[in-house]
């Protein structure tokens, strides 16, 4: 049974900025030494609506960078989407308002051990890990592509100094506001064909990562992706965040994505049970 990252930890961080980015909030956290042991991939979740407040579960938010050094000690940053009345909330805190995180929580990518051509595909928001794994991976001596998608143009998250990271960046939206109209997925098989990709890594809505992996699958290729399923807990105890996945032996499970994600190997996750166990889960009856 897998149990929750053993780096993370509880603490109040301050925040020391909140920066509106298009439909995001760019915001930086002092984090103290939690930020040392962030991987590209991770999660902190936030106690959102202050003392008192009847929000009682936290939101969880992929970690867009980390780092240990620095004016104000470990900084950790997010891109947080001012969706419901949690993330609204948090986006409207100001300069030296103080929250309550745990972090840093789930698995994180895996980096080839060899130098690899990588595509990195970010939906949304999911853009947020890939720019600090495309920073490790170029350490690595990997060539790195990338690929963002959304509905439009203010809903891509593409930071000046992420794209310097990356050897060629592409962008889609559906409604052709900036770069090539249409989804990620039809841009795919004509740069992993260009680039000679070899591992795909994935962050965005679960659609977007099923049709993913729908062509890494039918090439042959690799596909990590970081699952976005909703967390009540995020640290493993109340089992909302369950998806259907094959363990080592074949065997479907209804798995954590919070403990055993979100970052999985996307060619054994169960993409169509339609939100259903599907028949066979080990231990289902029906
Ligand atoms: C791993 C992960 C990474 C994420 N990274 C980012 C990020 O980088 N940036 C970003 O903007 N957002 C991110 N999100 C989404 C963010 O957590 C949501 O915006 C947030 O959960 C919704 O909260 P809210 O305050 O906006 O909405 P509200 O409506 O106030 O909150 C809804 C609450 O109900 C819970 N909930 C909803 N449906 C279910 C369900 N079926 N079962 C159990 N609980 C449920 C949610 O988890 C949340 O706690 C991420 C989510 C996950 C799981
Ligand atoms: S969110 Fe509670 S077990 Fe995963």
């Amino acid at each position: 049974m897998s149990l929750i990252n053993k780096r993370a930890e509880q603490r109040n961080a301050e925040i020391i900025s909140n920066k509106k980015v298009g439909a995001y909030h760019h915001m930086v956290f002092a984090a103290g030494d939690m930020a040392a042991y962030c991987r590209p991939g991770n999660f902190v979740a936030i106690s959102v609506g202050g003392t008192g407040s009847s929000m009682i579960l936290r939101r969880a938010f992929a970690i867009y960078r980390a780092s240990d050094r620095g004016q104000y000690g470990g900084t950790i940053e997010l891109v947080v989407a001012p969706h419901g009345q949690g993330s609204r909330w948090l986006t409207s805190l100001e300069i030296h308002d103080v929250v309550n995180i745990v972090g840093p929580l789930g698995t994180s990518f895996g980096i080839p051990t060899e130098p690899a051509a990588a595509l990195l595909v970010g939906g949304g928001y999911g853009s947020a890990p890939l720019f600090g794994l495309a920073e490790v991976l170029k350490e690595r001596g990997c060539r790195v592509d990338m690929v963002l998608g959304a509905s439009s143009a203010g809903k891509i998250y593409a930071p000046l100094e992420g794209k310097r990271s990356v050897n060629s960046l592409t962008i889609t939206t559906e409604d052709g506001g900036a770069g090539i109209k249409g989804r990620v997925t039809q841009v795919l098989p004509g740069l992993i064909d260009k680039h000679g990709s070899e591992i795909i890594y994935s962050c965005g809505p679960m659609g977007m990562l099923a049709a993913i992996n729908e062509i890494s699958s039918s090439l042959g290729l690799l596909h990590q992706c970081a699952v976005e399923e909703a967390m009540a807990c995020g640290i493993g105890i109340c089992m909302t965040c369950v998806i259907p996945v094959k363990d080592s032996s074949g065997v479907i499970k209804m798995t954590r994505s919070c403990i055993d994600g979100p970052v999985m190997d996307g060619a054994k996750v169960i993409w169509d049970s339609s939100r259903k166990v599907p028949q066979g889960t080990w231990g289902f009856n029906g």
